[in-house]
């Protein structure tokens, strides 16, 4: 890992990356790219860093690893609060079974049950959501997430930021902007997506930084 990442930490909990040290070929845009099949790390406690004075809350899943580095980057840069979105029935450690699963989910419109509660976002004026590119639109969990939360983002400015296997955002902002239209959120404004190719979110750190400037 990049000096800058090394034993980086969200909510004090170590941050375990797949994607990185691979050379292009091995990478191969993320397909095959383990877990320890329970979104992240065993070893760790879901995310959630909750105060009453922050102005902005990163809200992010992660499968593998790579989309955390970043909300902890982003964390660092921010101090914003954290809430990882977790789902009830983890992905599989295995890349295969999991885009067998997720192929299933999008196919039949059948998203990941949530096994988390959402605290009161009154106070936040700004929501980052961190999640990863599958099937070049929006991961399933922060679907399910938006599915099931949306209607408590009116008035939110809306900060994406993803990690992916190389072929970019898809349509996953547009898929985001509707999916908070149908839930009633109002009066949303978005701020241009911050994207990072998975295998390369340890180089990130200047990107990340020029991202908070800017928005
Ligand atoms: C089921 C599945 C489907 C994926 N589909 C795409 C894709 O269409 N385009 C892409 O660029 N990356 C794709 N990826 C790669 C992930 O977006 C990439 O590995 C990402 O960094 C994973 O983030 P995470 O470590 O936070 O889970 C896919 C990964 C999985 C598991």
């Amino acid at each position: 890992m990049n000096n800058e990442f090394q034993n980086a930490t969200i909510d004090g909990q170590k941050v375990t990356v797949y994607q990185l040290g691979k050379s292009s070929i091995e990478w191969g845009n993320g397909a095959g790219t383990l877990s320890d099949g329970m979104d992240t790390n065993k070893d760790n406690q879901p995310t959630r860093k909750l105060t009453d004075s922050a102005e902005s809350i990163i809200i992010y899943f992660s499968r593998s690893g790579s989309t955390e580095l970043l909300a902890s980057k982003v964390e660092r840069e921010t101090n914003a609060d954290i809430l990882e979105v977790i789902v009830k029935d983890p992905y599989p450690s295995n890349y295969s079974k999991t885009l067998s699963r997720a192929n299933f989910e999008r196919e039949n419109q059948d998203y990941p049950e949530l096994y988390m509660q959402l605290p009161n976002l009154d106070q936040y004026k700004t929501i980052y959501l961190g999640y990863q590119i599958w099937a070049m639109t929006l991961s399933h969990p922060m679907t399910s997430f938006l599915n099931t939360y949306g209607n408590q983002l009116s008035n939110k400015r809306i900060a994406p930021f993803m990690s992916e296997g190389g072929y970019g955002q898809g349509d996953s902002v547009q898929v985001i902007k509707e999916i908070l239209k149908q839930q009633g959120s109002t009066n949303n404004t978005f701020v241009p997506a911050l994207i990072v190719d998975g295998n390369k979110v340890d180089r990130a750190g200047k990107q990340v930084n020029d991202w908070i400037k800017y928005i």
